[in-house]
């Protein structure tokens, strides 16, 4: 495994195919809601990386591999287009290790390490996740674990027996092995018959050498009803962020391409357009700039390069689209739209609804919530020689509720 500088190809596996017998209710626990969002949505979103760069971490996860039961398969495939890294969704099995185990096909063999997460931990502590991973490198495996606390007591004779609970730790997830180790244990464990409820028991059992990275009680695993409320509480009592962004944007462009005039996404003109690597949409490109400001992602030049030709020619409402998936992948959605262009020609009013409807649309926010305004110059500076076209835009960005920090 490589260290330091070098980041190692880690995979992460969650576990979210089990029925979840205990909690009851109807929803299977795994897709059952916490602050908006289904347990199999927060467990993967928390191994994004932007999640793990908010938790100030280094390492980064190069895939994700979901399990879940095959009723929900649909659903979970539609989480594959709002993750930004490749997400596989699997079939489970019958048990834990089975679901784990039909993961595991799918994990690449460039993986180095596996990360095995329980989709019924939403709370595991990302700022400790670099420490997870740092300890695998001296050893086959690490989990996260808490010293047991309660006083444990074993049945016997009609009495009860202290058990020394000194040395004893509660196993948490998620838990990271060595890919190789990890494959050979699950094989293993099939061979035999073994079924086990976390994978560290299936690595010792091969000889791996484990190790402990101390966890907090704030991971419990959500198995009752009891666990179930405590972390609804947890969730609305979250110290949340700002719940309001503003960003703000700018944009101009030459005129007199040979392309078409596209405004808002709307084409004004069949030629005469203005001159960019994309369709020079002025209006988009500030919009899609003031909502990267809001989340402060950096600018539409660092996310779409002007000199990429992958991008020459390209309808800018790919920019707004694809700038909406980077924000709905750091937590955040698009409330309101407030822009003017600044144009002496072609007159705007006439296609301004058209224009506010397809922005709406791209940000899936109401039209109620986008304004496009125009104005010309009175003649002064390149717009009112008509050089150039160029628009200002405002918006305001929400944090999605329960979205992780
Ligand atoms: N799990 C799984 N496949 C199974 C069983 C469990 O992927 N066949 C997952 C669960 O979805 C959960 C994790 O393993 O995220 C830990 O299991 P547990 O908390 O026991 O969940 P359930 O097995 O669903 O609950 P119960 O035992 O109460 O039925
Ligand atoms: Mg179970």
């Amino acid at each position: 495994m490589s260290e330091g500088t070098t980041t190692p190809r880690i995979v992460a596996v969650i576990a979210a195919a089990g029925s979840g017998e205990r909690l009851g209710g109807e929803t299977p626990k795994p897709w059952r809601r916490l602050g908006g969002q289904t347990l199999v949505e927060r467990a993967w979103r928390s191994f994004m990386p932007e999640a793990l760069d908010r938790a100030g971490q280094r390492h980064r996860v190069d895939a994700i591999i979901v399990a879940v039961d095959v009723a929900y398969q649909a659903v979970a495939h539609g989480y594959i287009h709002q993750c930004s890294v490749p997400l596989t969704v699997v079939v489970g099995g019958a048990t834990r290790t089975e679901s784990v185990r039909q993961a595991l096909r799918h994990v690449p063999p460039t993986a180095e390490l596996v990360a095995i997460h329980d989709a019924a931990r939403p709370f595991w502590p990302l700022d400790r996740w670099d420490e997870l991973v740092d300890a695998v490198s001296r050893s086959d495996g690490a989990i996260f674990a808490i010293p047991v606390s309660d006083t444990l007591k074993r049945p016997q004779d009609n009495s009860l027996e202290t058990v020394d609970r000194s040395d004893l730790w509660a196993a948490q997830t998620p838990q990271v092995f060595r890919a190789d180790m990890l494959r050979q244990a699950h094989e293993a464990a099939k061979e035999e018959g073994i079924d086990a409820t976390d994978d560290a028991e299936l690595v010792r059992r091969v000889g791996g050498r484990l190790q402990i990275v101390r966890s907090t009680s704030a991971n419990f695993k959500i198995t009752d009803g009891a666990d179930w409320s405590l972390a609804e509480r947890v969730v609305s009592e979250a110290p949340s962020q700002p719940a309001l962004r503003i960003g703000f944007g700018y944009d101009a462009h030459r005129l007199g391409g040979d392309g078409p005039l596209m405004l808002g996404g709307v084409m004004l003109a069949a030629s005469g357009g203005l001159i960019g690597n994309s369709d020079g949409d002025v209006l988009l490109h500030a919009i899609c700039d003031a909502l990267l400001g809001a989340a402060a992602l950096g600018d539409i030049g660092h996310h779409f390069p002007p000199d990429d030709p992958q991008y020459r020619g390209c309808d800018s409402r790919e920019f707004v689209r694809a700038t909406l998936h980077l924000l709905r992948a750091s937590g955040f959605a698009p409330s309101q739209v407030d822009a003017t262009v600044m144009a002496e020609a072609p007159k705007l009013t006439p296609h301004v609804t058209n224009m506010r409807e397809t922005i709406a649309a791209d940000l899936g926010i109401d039209v109620a919530m986008v304004s496009v305004k125009a104005t010309t110059t009175e003649g002064m500076g390149f717009v009112g020689r008509r050089e150039g076209i160029a628009a200002q835009a405002v918006v305001t960005i929400r944090t999605v509720l329960g979205s992780q920090s």
